[in-house]
Parts: C-alpha cells; structure tokens; sequence
C-alpha cells in the first residue's frame, strides 16, 4: 500500500510518497506565489494551490505502482478564509493565517461579543489570523462578495474539494476557525448567528484520520491514480506535524519553525488557559492540544538572510556564530505582528542593543534567538498552567540548523528530541491516510510503528543560565516599546 502526504504550505506545496511501513519513497515540492497586496495583507489564489498539488502528485509517483496509491492525507495552513459561490467558484483570494487586516473585527469579538463568551462558545478568542473575524471583515468590506458566499473551507479542504467533491474538513483545522466547539466539535450556533453565516455555508467536520471520500474519476484520470483512492480529512499543518513526529497522547510536546511558529502540546484532556494565551484546539489524534504560535519564526531568519545580508549561505552565516548567551543584541520577530501570547497584530520587529562593535554575526544571531525567546513565551504559559514538559521534538525548516536546535534546548531549558525524518505535515497527512486506509488501528499506533528518534539535544546546564538571564531582559523589551507600535501603526 503506497500512501501519499500532502503539506499545503505558505510557500509551496511538499508532497510525500510513503509506504505502509514508513519508509519514504519520494519527495516532491511546488511554489506558488504569495501576495501582499497591502502593509500587513497577506493572500493566495487557491487554483495555485490545486495547479501545483496535481502538478506535484504526477511526479511524486511517476516512477511508482499507481495501483498501489490507497490514500492521500493532507495538512495544510490553518485558519484561511476560501470562499465559493453558487457554481463552486472562488470569490476573492484567500486571506491567509497571517493577515493581519482584522484587527477593527477582532477587537468587535473580543470586546463587544466578549473574550468569555468567545471561549464558552468556541474555547478560543479572537486572533487577527483566525477566520471569523475574516469573515466579518469581508461582510463589512467587501459586501457583495460576502452575498455570493455559499461555501467557506479552509485551505487544505479546497484541495479535497477539488480531489474528492466532498465539501468537509477535520476537527483540528476547524478549531482555527472561531466556528467551532472545540470540545464538543461541533459549530457553534451562536458564532454562526454573530459572523451571519448559516450552517449550510459551513463544511461537514470530520475526525482527521477519517476518509471525506475518493477521487472524483475525472481527477482520477488526470492523475493515472485510480479513483478508489481515499482522501483524507487531513489536519491543520500543525496537527499533522505533529503526528507526524509522533506528538500524539498525553503531554508531549512539538515545536515547528517553519513561516510560522508553533508550540505544540498534547493532551487527551481538554483544557483551556484562563487568558486564551494558548490556542485550545482538538488534536488530529482523536483527542485535544495546546499551541502558542508566532506569526514569523524561521522567515525571520531568511528575511534577515536573504533580503537583508542578501546571501543564502545559512550554514556558513551561522558557522561564524560562537558566543552563546552572550549577546548583547537582541531582536523582536514580529515581522507580522505577532500572535502567541501578545495578540497584537500591530507589533512589529526590531533590533536593539547595539554598538559601534555589534557584528554581523551578532545580528544573524539575535535573530535566531530572539524567535527562540518569543516562543518561549508561550512555554512559560503553559508551564504557569502547571503543565511540566521536558523534552520537545522539532520539525520545520528552521529544524536542519544544528546551532538553532542548541539555542532552543538551552534558551527553553528542554531536551530536543530530533526525529530520523523531518517532513513535518507531509508525513503526518500521509500517516493520517495509513490509519483511514486501515493499515494502523489508531494514529497513536501509527505514530508508535513510524516516528523514530535519532538524537537528542541536551541542555547545557551553565549556558541554560546565562540565556535565562538573556530571556528576562527579552521580556522587558516587548511592553515598553507596545505603546509605540500602536503610534506608529496611525
Ligand atoms: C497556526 C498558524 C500557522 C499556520 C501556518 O495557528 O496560524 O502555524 O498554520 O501554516
């Protein structure tokens, strides 16, 4: 049985083909273009994305059994708002996960609606990012578009849409709609009755390791696939990277430093934080988790790279980097504002503390750091709810740096748990498709068959220290200079 894993990215679409016993036959990835039509706007036009996933899929299996396909499983961006009208065709372009235009709607939900009715309805508030405040903002902007709507999904369920003609999507991807009871997963009536949408608009939710249906014979065709292939509901990037470097059951924990990110922990309970730092969403396991997630985290460190030192020697640039904990520089990632746990979309990015000596080095270093600190951040909320975790796996681009995986093991004080294959989502959506084609009982079971650890990270008790003074600093600069974003934002 051949599966394949789609991750539906911010940047391109990856594409994996595997077999039931995990091994990875091959790997296959696809740009598309991503588009920033005003200061903090952020869309893509979803035929990009299904153009270049059917592009992908041909060549992912060109050299395959086609008639061993049984499954594709996808994780895909989350929160993006894809819109349909009556004969199926996309409205407006999709604003994506890191749009930040909502802020008038987010305040409307969370102080006129209110932060504790969002949470009892939905275990949630509202985060500029997240799509019912969108939903809102093109109702209140775009009004004749928001009249056509008849479908809303998210990203990676119009690719199912387009593969399957199933109008679904999964409980951890709709946990980042706003829409949703997370705990009981079901839409909430009363998000619907505030964002005046109906449930007919809304797709059918599905359990993420469940089939949503097979390919339409048409999409069959095109692919040389047949069409009792199963598709997948799939996961939200983060759910699926998390299965897929085996963050499943109770209390582990994932980082994944990709365009975004994220801190990921497991939990068979469900559980919300009192301030809603943390994002209480379901899990693709069956089950439930916490995330904390930056806006920009690895595209700090390629924005400083290569739009700024204009050089792609990531490796080189970081080799000249020796003085650990001791930099004087320090640097605030929010490029796009930022999300986990400030909820301010205002908030931009900064270098400060530095000297007529300050160095390059310095800079590409404080860079790393300083999403390391940002990210720790959302550790210390959950650590303040009293959850204890001592080791993290890492996936995401930011993840083949070996001197990054040091700064995290010693700035969150965790063991860094590194796993024989990065492949984040891809491999998660493709394991998602194992378990849905019946090859594992359970994705905990697959997760147990597939994930293999092939080395850990330890911190280093003197230089965990030095970068918990670093860190303390780190928190003071955000608050003071928050007032000033907001006057520079006018
Ligand atoms: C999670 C989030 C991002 C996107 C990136 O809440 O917004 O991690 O899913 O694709």
């Amino acid at each position: 049985m051949l599966l394949i894993g789609v991750d539906l990215g911010t940047s391109a679409v990856k594409l994996l083909l595997m077999d039931e016993e995990g091994k990875i036959l091959n790997i296959v990835s696809r740009e598309y273009p991503l588009y920033f039509p005003q200061p903090g706007w952020s869309e893509q036009n979803p035929e990009d994305w299904y153009r270049q996933a059917m592009d992908g899929i041909r060549e992912l299996t060109k050299d395959c059994d086609k008639s061993q396909v049984a499954g594709i499983g996808c994780g895909g961006q989350m929160h993006g708002l894809v819109a349909l009208d009556k004969d199926d065709q996309v409205i407006r372009p999709a604003i994506l996960w890191n749009d930040g235009r909502t802020s008038e709607e987010t305040d409307y939900l969370n102080q006129e609606i209110g932060k504790d009715k969002l949470s009892q309805y939905t275990a949630n508030i509202a985060f500029a990012g997240f799509t019912a405040p969108k939903i809102l903002w093109m109702r209140k902007n775009e009004p004749e578009n928001f009249a056509k709507i008849c479908k809303i999904m998210l990203p990676k369920d119009y690719l199912a849409y387009r593969l399957s003609g199933s109008f679904c999507t999964d409980v951890s991807d709709a946990s980042g709609m706003l829409l949703m009871d997370v705990q009981h997963k079901c839409w909430s009536e009363k998000m619907m009755e505030v964002c005046g949408i109906s449930k007919r608009q809304l797709p059918k939710l599905y359990e993420s390791f469940e089939a949503v249906g097979t390919l339409k014979s048409d999409v069959a065709a095109e692919l040389g696939l047949s069409s009792a292939v199963k598709v997948v509901a799939g996961a939200g990037d983060n759910a699926a990277a998390a299965v897929g470097t085996g963050t499943v059951g109770d209390g582990m924990c994932n980082i994944s430093l990709g365009t975004s990110g994220t801190i990921f922990i497991s939990s068979e309970k469900f559980r919300v934080d009192e301030n809603n730092a943390l994002h209480s969403f379901a899990h693709a396991d069956g089950y439930y988790h916490l995330m904390g997630c930056m806006l920009s985290a690895a595209s700090c460190n390629k924005w400083w790279m290569e739009d700024i030192l204009n050089t792609r020697e990531y490796a080189k640039e970081q080799s000249a980097i020796e003085r650990l904990g001791e930099n004087r520089v320090f640097y605030l990632p929010y490029l796009m504002g930022e999300r986990s746990p400030h909820n301010d979309p205002k908030a931009r990015a900064m270098f400060i503390g530095m000297t007529m000596d300050t160095t390059r080095e310095e800079m590409t270093q404080a860079a790393l750091e300083g999403v390391t600190f940002g990210l720790r951040d959302s550790l210390e909320v959950a650590r303040s709810l009293g959850i204890s975790i001592d080791r993290t796996k890492i996936c995401g681009g930011g993840a083949k740096s070996p001197l990054w995986k040091k700064i995290i093991a010693n700035v969150m004080n965790l063991k860094v748990d590194v796993m024989e294959s990065e492949e984040g989502p891809a491999l998660g959506g493709a394991m998602l498709a194992a378990v849905a084609c019946g090859a594992f009982g359970s994705v905990k079971e697959a997760a147990d068959k597939l994930v293999k650890v092939v080395d850990t990270i330890e911190p280093e008790p003197e230089l965990a220290a030095k970068y918990q003074e670093r860190y303390e600093k780190f928190c003071q600069i955000y608050p003071t200079v928050k007032e000033l974003f907001r006057n520079l934002a006018e």
